[in-house]
């Protein structure tokens, strides 16, 4: 394998197109959780669904015993105040509730790893605007993502299209600072950290051979948080309302490939303007 600056793996383009097979196995786990999400289903159910669609498609869920203590589930699901690392279970979903599902598999050995907010039902609108913004500022980053460049324009364009945006009651959206996106590959998390926040110009060079997972997680009030007593699921501070959406993608010399995106990313690059990185 072979490692760049500061210890980032360079994957060839054989090794990205098995990186869009393990990826395309998470878009659809996501797509058919995104189906299943309905007032009076469990948790746990949807993690059923996601291990059942993993495995009969020839992957491993690369969540289930990761970290300490080990991660018991294939997916993480956070409700409401819940922003990230939700365990699976008993909890019931209801009207008005979201849920963010985060999933990774490895297939062949290479890890694709994704996540969307979902509404149950009903949502009041502040929290369908904080979904929208949180979803959209992920293309942003993408958008801003070009070889030669840094992974900073990719955080600071997360970051100001986050603060651009108008708060529903006037306040500011928390943009959590203690988790960031990551490198991926042969490993889920690999250098180099990827913030929701920074600035442009600055943090590794974006090169070709890269694979990174962004996920913004936004709040609709304090980026602060804790983490609960299973010593996983990581709770807004203040209560507030969370959404989080992920994706793992690389840059070819054609532009961005969303690698856990169904399309590639195709529609919703075009939509910005920005050329498709995936033919
Ligand atoms: N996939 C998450 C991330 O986006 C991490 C999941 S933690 C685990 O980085 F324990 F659930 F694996
Ligand atoms: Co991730």
């Amino acid at each position: 394998m072979l490692f760049g600056e500061r210890g980032i793996e360079i994957k060839s383009p054989d090794q990205i197109a098995k990186m869009r097979v393990a990826g395309l196995l998470v878009g659809r786990t996501l797509e058919l959780i995104r189906e299943a999400v309905r007032p009076g289903v469990t948790t746990g159910s949807l993690d059923a669904l996601a291990e059942d669609t993993i495995r009969s498609g020839g992957g491993i869920p690369s969540f289930l015993g990761y970290g300490y203590p080990p991660f018991p589930a294939t997916i993480c699901a956070s409700v409401n105040d819940e922003v990230v690392h939700g365990i699976p279970g008993d909890r019931v979903l209801h009207d008005g509730d979201v849920i963010s599902v985060d999933c990774g598999a490895i297939v062949d050995g290479w890890h694709g790893d994704a996540a969307i907010t979902v509404a149950v039902g009903e949502v009041e609108p502040a929290v369908l605007e904080l979904m929208r913004i949180t979803e959209e500022s992920m293309w942003q980053g993408f958008a801003a993502a070009r070889l030669g460049g840094n992974v900073g324009d990719i955080s600071h364009a997360i970051e100001s299209y986050v603060t651009s945006q108008p708060h529903p009651s006037g306040g500011s959206f928390g943009i959590l600072r203690d988790y960031t996106g990551h490198g991926i590959g042969t490993e889920m998390h690999q250098p180099p950290n990827v913030p929701n926040f920074g600035k442009p110009g600055k943090g590794p060079k974006l090169r070709r051979g890269l694979a990174l997972a962004v996920e913004p997680m936004i709040t609709l009030g304090s980026r602060d948080t804790v983490v609960a007593e299973d010593e996983w699921t990581v709770i807004t501070a203040d209560g507030s309302m969370s959404a989080h959406f992920e994706h793992t993608f690389t840059l070819t010399p054609q532009g961005p490939w969303i690698l856990t995106a169904l399309d590639g990313g195709e529609e919703r690059l075009a939509a910005m303007g920005v050329p498709f990185g995936g033919r």
